[in-house]
């Protein structure tokens, strides 16, 4: 089992399909990642089931591993268990996670801007641009540049799960690159489709990082990083220059609109 523990999730779901729908049971949502090579090992650290659902999760894995045998694993570096389902944030995590529901606010009113997507009148392509400016002014300078700069510098930037988190932000840069290279030659279908992906890739990341990201990085920030992360957030925001104030303006707009 130990050898188990140390393998990319994706190798051992690759040979074992049934290990991914038992973490997906236990809320743990591998078998969908498109890079998926956090270790077995990391991902049962990471999620910090209660000890006896992880104990419960283990043996059906290792059921599936090793048929028909008791196969006893080690022991799993923990800190202490998640006792409620309620997460308690600190106050510097606390803002990103509230700054996540503008985002997500924006994310559900995709489908909305899709349905009457009008790339030829003035107004259409500005709600285009506007939206766009969203993206890369707030979601991405204001609260992935918090992340990027700032946040995951106190961890080991080759953690798998930070390269998973990495590897979503820059898909969702590319996809609003290519929705401005889409827009210069009016090709409304990929503005349409670099959009709806937009979307799809930020709701599961929202929901990995208030899940299980930022939980796991409170249980490994000591009390004075979090209060230096605190004075390095105000500090970032402080220096970028424009008021969030326009966006959440923005979103407000669009919503009565829609
Ligand atoms: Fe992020
Ligand atoms: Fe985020």
């Amino acid at each position: 089992m130990e050898a188990y523990l140390n393998k990319g999730i994706k190798a051992i779901i690759d040979q074992f399909p049934e290990v991914g729908n038992i973490l997906d049971e236990y809320g743990i949502g591998c078998a969908p990642c498109n890079v998926g090579t956090c270790l077995l090992k990391d991902i049962v650290e990471i999620h910090n089931l209660p000890a006896d659902k992880e104990q419960e999760m283990m043996s059906m894995i290792s059921g599936v591993i090793y048929p028909g045998r008791e196969i006893a694993f080690p022991k799993i570096k923990r800190e202490k268990a998640t006792v409620s389902k309620e997460i308690s944030y600190s106050p510097p995590m606390k803002r990103l996670v509230d700054e996540h529901v503008l985002i997500k606010r924006w994310v559900a009113l995709i489908p909305e801007v899709l349905k009457d997507l009008d790339i030829e009148s003035k107004d259409g392509i500005q709600l285009i641009l506007d939206g766009v400016d969203f993206i890369r002014s707030y979601a991405d300078r204001y609260h992935h540049g918090k992340e990027e700069e700032i946040l995951f510098k106190y961890f080991d930037e080759d953690l798998e799960i930070l390269k998973v988190i990495h590897e979503d932000h820059e898909q969702a840069r590319a996809h609003v690159r290519a929705i401005i290279e889409a827009l210069d030659r009016k090709d409304k279908d990929a503005i349409s489709e670099n959009l709806r992906k937009y979307g799809e890739i930020l709701n599961e990341h929202i929901k990995k990082e208030d899940e299980i990201l930022y939980p796991w990085m409170d249980r490994n920030l000591t009390v004075s990083q979090v209060g230096e992360l605190f004075s390095k957030f105000n500090e970032a925001d402080d220096s970028i220059g424009y008021s969030p104030e326009r966006y959440l303006t923005f979103i407000e707009g669009l919503e009565e609109r829609y």
